[in-house]
């Protein structure tokens, strides 16, 4: 039989991104921008790089403008037509390529990430898929994490979490894998067990989950018995604990710089990062950085 490739990916967006209120009181996070492209599009970007060919989005009922920024816009599109302003008619006419499937489903209530994905699962079938957290947000200027991995699971067929490694202090804000022993490369290792968000001394190693993810559809099978765990939500951490017991489930170790933009420091620091590559803006935002460090 030959070997499956990743084609879909799910990105869950439903959860309600209290650490931004009230910015994300009406509007979702995932459409903060990043000096002039929501969050979403640099995750939706990565993916169709990585040779994702339909984008599945889990949403709740604030979330609308997601739905509408990758949906055409008559009324901005014909303005622009007719003031013959093609640039930023390409800008607004591309945010997704045509051959791109795009759908959408509803979590009605946040329930966890684990529930997230669950809602998405008649979309999938019996496909191996990708799942984004669009708010850790990684610079793929130099490699795309996402296509390693699909390349990865092409080959050798098996579900891969994306890890970096933390100081262990930070331990408790991730889900931290078990590394099985005995392997010496760190890059592509078998897990052997994961824990959701684990105090620094039962953290079983200084690896964490980031949000890039590819599963065999049998993480269904799991996350369907799942129950609440940690915070009261249904954990993705938690079916994979349970996947891993029953077929290999590997780590890559991501090695793109980062940012963590659910929290308000990363996504300042991815805010400053891509100013200061931003072909238009960098070399005023230079000027702009040193000005406000000579004031200090
Ligand atoms: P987070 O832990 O970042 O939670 O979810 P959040 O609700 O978005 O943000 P805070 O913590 O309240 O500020 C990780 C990912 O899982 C999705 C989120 O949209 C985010 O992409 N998620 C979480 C859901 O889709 N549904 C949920 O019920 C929970």
């Amino acid at each position: 039989m030959q070997n499956k490739s990743v084609k879909k990916a799910v990105f869950p967006v439903a959860g309600l991104g209290t650490r931004f209120l009230p910015a994300t009181k009406a509007s979702p996070k995932e459409m903060l921008p990043i000096i002039d492209k929501p969050i979403i599009q640099y995750a939706v970007e990565e993916a169709i790089a990585a040779g994702i060919e339909e984008l599945i989005f889990v949403t709740s009922s604030n979330k609308r403008a997601i739905e509408d920024h990758f949906d055409s816009n008559y009324e901005l599109e014909s303005l622009l037509q007719k003031k013959g302003d093609t640039a930023k008619l390409k800008l607004v006419q591309h945010t997704i390529p045509e051959n791109i499937v795009c759908t959408f489903v509803r979590q009605k209530n946040p329930l966890g990430l684990g529930h997230a994905v669950l809602c998405a699962e008649h979309l999938i079938g019996d496909e191996p898929f990708a799942v984004i957290l669009a708010d850790d947000l990684l610079d793929t200027s130099k490699t795309n994490c996402l296509k390693t991995m699909t390349d990865l699971y092409k080959k050798h067929q098996y579900s891969i979490i994306a890890t970096q490694i933390i100081e262990p202090s930070e331990s408790s804000s991730y889900g931290i894998i078990k590394p099985q022993r005995g392997q010496s490369d760190n890059n592509f290792i078998k897990i052997s067990g994961i824990v959701e968000k684990p105090q620094p001394e039962h953290a079983p190693s200084n690896m964490a989950v980031i949000g890039r993810y590819i599963f065999t559809p049998k993480i269904f099978n799991y996350l369907r018995k799942t129950k609440a765990g940690a915070g009261q939500e249904i954990q993705l951490t938690d079916a994979i604990a349970q996947l891993l017991k029953g077929e290999s489930v590997y780590s890559f170790l991501c090695p793109s710089k980062r940012y963590d933009c659910g929290s308000k420091i990363g996504y300042l620091e991815a805010t400053l990062a891509f100013g200061l590559k931003h072909t238009d803006l960098k070399e005023q935002f230079k000027k702009l950085l040193k000005q406000y460090s000579l004031e200090k």
